[in-house]
């Protein structure tokens, strides 16, 4: 049985094991080669996982780039020393250049009308002094519909960029909509348009810079996409995609085989005897129907432990599997614990992680509620302590 961390406060924690992280790296770097690019994905922090502490290490292991949403998640990794390129994947809000120009941080453009925000904020900028062009990234909507210059404006996306002569296309980059659906025809149509539009802009004379498309999905199983640079998240923290067919996806995993990197405990804080009949939690939503013992756990929405796990799933108590009970509260979840033997008060609970021989990973979790597991882990609420393992 897992012993957990002991440490003063409220006994729910996160441990990420940053050997884990290390070998899904390297199983990234193993299958594109040597000679990609990896831009890591540190956006929310991190998937929840805490971005100044998994930047740093990715960034000691190498990394060439960190992903991340906007400018406060770019300036906060600046702040803790992250010297690689940055990019807003998401692009920016008006307002906003001054700031991006000033930490050095690479936005995307999406919308034609950023081009022209962007040229302004760069030849205002005193650093503009400076000969070197500021860089950006340039986002096509390949299919997704979501994001993104569209291929029919790629005509006025370069009439636009010949008139920003303080700018410079670093990077063109496109994002899959199903990358993890092996059956789905949209990637390759994704695919398609995205060549298209770099062959326009390279017919136009502009270089398109690092050409990068893949999510982790199209990294583990579409090797036509890897180009010049690819955008792990998910993977790096050691989960898989539900990749559709399932045949697949079996030889997906086993060709890559990540280690998940969170563990997600909490203690149990009461026990109690509940008879037949009796209800347990919020609006009554279990009912006992023998006599049990109930562990009530210091874990709950709050925390990370979704409300759609409202007697669903189970957890882990000194190696065994047990479920949850009744309704999950927002500090609270209870369990029945009893067939676990010597079951005791401050005895460790596995929501996410390993006890023993026995694991239960987020994103099994996640395909049983039917969600993703980057929604689990970013539902890692912000009062659970995070303890890095290395
Ligand atoms: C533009 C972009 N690239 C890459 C990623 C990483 O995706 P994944 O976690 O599936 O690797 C994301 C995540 O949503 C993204 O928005």
């Amino acid at each position: 049985m897992t012993r957990g961390i002991q440490f003063e406060g409220r006994p729910v924690w996160a441990e990420i094991s940053l050997s884990a992280i290390t070998h899904n790296l390297h199983l990234v770097r193993r299958k594109i080669g040597k000679k990609r690019r990896i831009l890591a994905v540190v956006k929310a922090n991190a998937y929840g996982l805490g971005a100044v502490e998994v930047s740093k290490h990715l960034s000691r292991l190498g990394v060439e780039a960190f992903g991340v949403t906007c400018s406060s998640e770019g300036i906060e990794l600046r702040e803790a020393g992250i010297c690689q390129p940055i990019l807003l994947l998401t692009g920016f809000w008006s307002g906003e250049e001054k700031r991006i120009l000033h930490h050095n941080l690479t936005p995307t453009i999406a919308r034609l009308d950023q081009l022209r925000l962007l040229e302004r904020a760069a030849a205002k900028s005193r650093a503009r002094k400076s000969p070197k062009k500021f860089r950006f990234h340039l986002k096509i909507d390949s299919g997704m519909n979501r994001l993104g210059i569209s291929p029919g404006q790629i005509g006025a996306f370069i009439r636009e960029y010949a008139a920003c002569p303080h700018l410079e296309l670093a990077g063109t980059f496109t994002h899959f909509a199903s990358a993890d659906d092996l059956r789905s025809t949209q990637n390759e149509q994704q695919e398609n348009i995205f060549a298209d539009v770099l062959s326009q802009l390279r017919e136009a004379g502009v270089s398109p810079g690092i050409v990068h498309m893949a999510n982790s999905g199209a990294i583990c199983a579409r090797e036509s996409t890897w180009s010049d640079m690819v955008r792990p998240g998910a993977v790096l923290y050691g989960y898989h995609q539900s990749f559709e067919p399932p045949e697949v996806a079996a030889s997906v995993k086993r060709d890559m085989r990540l280690k998940p990197c969170l563990s997600f405990r909490a203690r149990i804080i009461s026990l109690r005897e509940v008879a037949a009949g009796q209800p347990v939690g919020y609006s009554a939503k279990f009912v006992a129907d023998h006599s049990s013992r109930i562990a009530v756990i210091a874990a709950g929405y709050a925390d990370g432990i979704v409300r759609q796990r409202s007697n669903r799933g189970c957890v882990i108590v000194r190696g065994r599997l047990v479920p949850l009970v009744g309704t999950i509260s927002m500090d609270l979840s209870m369990v029945d614990v009893t067939d676990v033997p010597g079951v005791a008060l401050g005895d460790v609970v596995t929501i996410y992680g390993q006890d023993g021989k026995t694991a239960i990973h987020a994103d099994q979790i996640a395909h049983q509620i039917g969600t993703v597991t980057s929604d689990l882990l970013c539902a890692l609420g912000r009062r659970v302590p995070r303890f890095y393992i290395s």
